[in-house]
């Protein structure tokens, strides 16, 4: 019997893994510089947390939940995003209590969507995100935005859009679904069956509509930005502002619909313009919320955030064939021969690795030449070789790959001289 790994997951092997391990670690650096701190939430929450009310209308939340009892009977789901735990685990903490609001968080972690997979869309993927809750300042959307962008930028990429749209507070929101409502209204029998559910609960969702793409109604169909009230005119041009004098570059897109519900104001996402990235282009999306906390049984409180899945970050650098500064190689490597220098080795092995540094050695047996052999696959920096005459000299050969400089060092010494060669003596 052979076991696949479920479609839309992956495994990511060595070769692999020192990328992903690369890109978070520059993502953890970035957010340590923005001030934004780490939290882990759980990979599973109540299923009411993500399911909050009738009134969602996304399919995120409608069809691509993997929502199941659990053996005590209650209904737990896998988390589709990050944004829902972290609003749970900032009222659940009472984090806003704490001084030194707004409260910004970055996570990096595994989410679950039961999509029709494709390239850059997969069942497990894995988001990087960030979360700052407890502020209404357009300059907050602006520094979610800036580290958006840098997180790309950083990492060596060009090719990238930022598209903007505000979707306005509740009642310039309600005064566009007016519109759209009666937009709609005439063609109603003309949309899909899906949208005529969404003209009911959520009319801004039949701009997002795939199926209805193409209806002349689409095009014709009432911009939010011309609903906008005073208030939110205003909120959107200082987010503008803040981003002109950071010198970020944006596009605006009014149609741009988010595909969750619980956005106000600012909306985004980042496309990826690079040639061969595939037919999605979005990196990334993000945008403000303001009544998550209080749905979620908190006090009024305003959040921003952004999300980008990792699979795509690494599309995108492979697209724009950006090469990262990967270290593959491996510092030492141990060659022995005999039972004796098998256990200086060991023990030789476990002194440089204590010591810090890398070394592996041969456990199939080899002979000498077969252990040189594997020593060059492996891209050891070092050969270091301990036969039965070294062991009588109490010295080991040690071999610079490089330079192809070979010199004895004695057994007592060679823990520190390694330690100097690869340190470069520091
Ligand atoms: P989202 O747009 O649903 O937003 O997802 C954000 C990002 O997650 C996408 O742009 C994409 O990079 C990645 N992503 C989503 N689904 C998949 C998939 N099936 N396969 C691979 N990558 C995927 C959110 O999740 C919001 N929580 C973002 C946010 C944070 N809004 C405010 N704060």
């Amino acid at each position: 019997m052979s076991i696949n790994a479920p479609r839309g997951t992956q495994d990511i092997l060595p070769g692999t893994s020192e990328k992903w391990q690369f890109v978070e670690q520059q993502l953890t650096d970035l957010c340590r510089r923005y001030h934004y701190k780490e939290i882990r939430t759980p990979i599973f929450e109540h299923t009411e947390l993500f399911q909050r009310g009738v009134g969602d209308s996304t399919d995120i939340v409608q069809k691509e939940m993997y929502t199941f009892e659990d053996r005590g009977g209650r209904s737990v789901t896998l988390r589709p995003e990050g944004t829902a735990s972290v609003v749970r685990s900032f009222v659940q903490n009472k984090i806003y209590g704490l001084p030194n609001q707004p409260t910004k968080y970055f996570y990096i972690g595994p989410m679950f969507r039961y999509e029709r997979p494709q390239q850059g869309r997969q069942r497990q993927f894995v988001q990087f995100g960030i979360e700052a809750l407890g502020s209404d300042d357009p300059a907050v959307d602006a520094e979610v935005l800036a580290l958006a962008m840098s997180s790309y930028e950083e990492l060596g990429l060009k090719s990238l859009k930022l598209v903007l749209n505000s979707l306005g507070d509740q009642e310039s929101r309600e005064a566009h679904r007016k519109a759209l409502v009666n937009h709609f209204a005439p063609y109603r029998d003309e949309l899909c069956a899906d949208c005529q559910v969404r003209l009911d609960q959520n009319p801004l969702r039949v701009l997002d509509c795939k199926k209805d793409r193409e209806h002349p109604a689409m095009e014709t169909a009432p911009s939010i930005l011309e609903y906008l009230n005073e208030y939110s005119k205003d909120y959107f041009e200082k987010v503008k502002s803040f981003l002109d004098v950071m010198g970020i570059d944006y596009v605006i897109d009014p149609n741009l619909v988010r595909g969750l519900d619980y956005y106000n104001h600012t909306a985004f996402e980042i496309m990826s313009e690079a040639e061969g990235f595939g037919a999605i282009t979005t990196l990334s999306g993000g945008g403000r919320y303001t009544g998550l906390v209080q749905e979620v049984g908190g006090p009024e409180t305003s959040g921003i955030g952004f999300a980008m899945s990792i699979e795509r970050l690494l599309m995108a650098l492979e697209a724009e064939g950006v090469e990262l500064p990967l270290d593959e190689g491996l510092d030492c490597y141990m060659v022995a021969l005999g039972e004796e220098a098998e256990k200086a080795a060991v023990r030789l092995t476990y002194e440089l690795r204590k010591a810090g540094v890398q070394v592996d050695k041969d456990y199939l047996g080899k002979k000498m030449k077969a252990q040189f052999k594997a020593a060059d696959r492996l891209g050891a920096k070092y050969v270091l070789v301990l036969g039965d005459r070294e062991l009588e000299d109490n010295v080991i050969n040690v071999k610079d790959m490089t330079s192809g400089e070979q010199k004895e060092i004695s057994l007592e010494e060679v823990v520190n001289y390694m330690k100097d060669q690869l340190t470069g003596g520091e």
